[in-house]
């Protein structure tokens, strides 16, 4: 497995998404993609599933130091105090010792970035969590939040794929030593009905979602895929043995357009 190049943290490049997955599916899951070589569990507070996230890891046997486990603090936990509390609580459902990766889920305009920002270092600085970061943040919040924080933010969690240009964000968090995790990096699955994706597959005996993978790892960024099906893990892991050439990597970047973005909600920054 790879890692990304964070200057301090050491993030496996391919990990697995689990928001939506739950119980002994979410746990089942975790533990066969840690048989297959996944080395990076991505979870949330918001996803409710941190404790299914810990039972696979335990189940499969791995020692704890193999893996790199992340979760991301609610936008309303983001007060100083309860900030505190749910990381406590994530670590208590979790059950795997300290976390690797913190991250800020979501900005949330309601609650001063400084203060949130003190108490997110205060929590690396307690031995709760190794490494922090941010999710969605834009180039202005990065800029504010690198400002504030005396601790490195070793990470910035955002939406990626070939249908979105997130070119700026991500050259302003690489201006910061930040690695950059694409969420949603198969575009929730719409990539694999895509023609130009489909051509370039063929060509080296690989899937869409295989090549949309590719195409983000061969740039230096993280990928979560996320899948709810067994046969689907070693699919999405299996994006090492090949190369996009230079005219192909163009191809696809050419696919981004305006509306390529999926995920926005009402509480989304401005985005870039
Ligand atoms: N920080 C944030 O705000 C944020 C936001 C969104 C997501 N995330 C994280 O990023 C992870 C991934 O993003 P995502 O879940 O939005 O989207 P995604 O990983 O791009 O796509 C997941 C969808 O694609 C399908 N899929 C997976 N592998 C496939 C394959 N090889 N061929 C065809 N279809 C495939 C899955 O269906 P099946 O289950 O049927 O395989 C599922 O419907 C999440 O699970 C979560 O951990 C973070």
């Amino acid at each position: 497995m790879l890692f990304l190049d964070t200057k301090g943290a050491h993030i496996p490049i391919l990990g697995l998404g689990t928001w939506e997955l739950r119980g002994r599916e979410c746990a089942r899951l975790v533990e066969q993609a840690v048989r297959l070589g996944y080395r990076h569990f991505d979870t949330a507070q918001m996803y409710g599933n941190e404790r299914d996230v810990g039972d696979g890891i335990r189940a499969s046997g791995i020692k704890r130091s193999e893996v790199f486990v992340v979760t991301k603090v609610a936008p309303d936990h983001l007060a100083p105090g309860l900030l505190e509390r749910s990381v406590k609580e994530s670590i208590g459902y979790l059950r795997l010792g300290e976390i690797d990766l913190l991250l800020l889920h979501w900005p949330n305009k309601g609650i001063p970035l400084s203060e949130t920002i003190d108490a997110l270092v205060r929590v690396k600085r307690e031995g709760l969590v190794r490494n922090i970061g941010v999710s969605n943040y834009t180039v202005a919040l990065i800029e504010e939040a690198a400002k504030l924080s005396d601790e490195r933010l070793v990470c910035n969690q955002i939406e990626c794929h070939p249908y979105l240009d997130q070119s700026k964000v991500i050259a302003a968090c690489r201006a910061h030593d930040m690695a950059v995790v694409a969420y949603s990096p198969i575009a929730r699955g719409h990539t694999i009905d895509d023609a130009v994706m489909s051509r370039i597959g063929k060509v080296h005996g690989k899937t869409p979602a295989q090549v949309s993978l590719r195409y983000l790892i061969q740039q230096g960024i993280g990928a979560i895929p996320r899948t709810s099906r067994v046969e689907r893990l070693a699919e999405n892991i299996a994006i090492f043995d090949f190369e996009l050439t230079d005219a192909e990597m163009v191809e696809i970047a050419a696919l981004a357009h305006p509306d390529g973005r999926i995920v926005d909600w009402s509480w989304s920054p401005q985005w870039d």
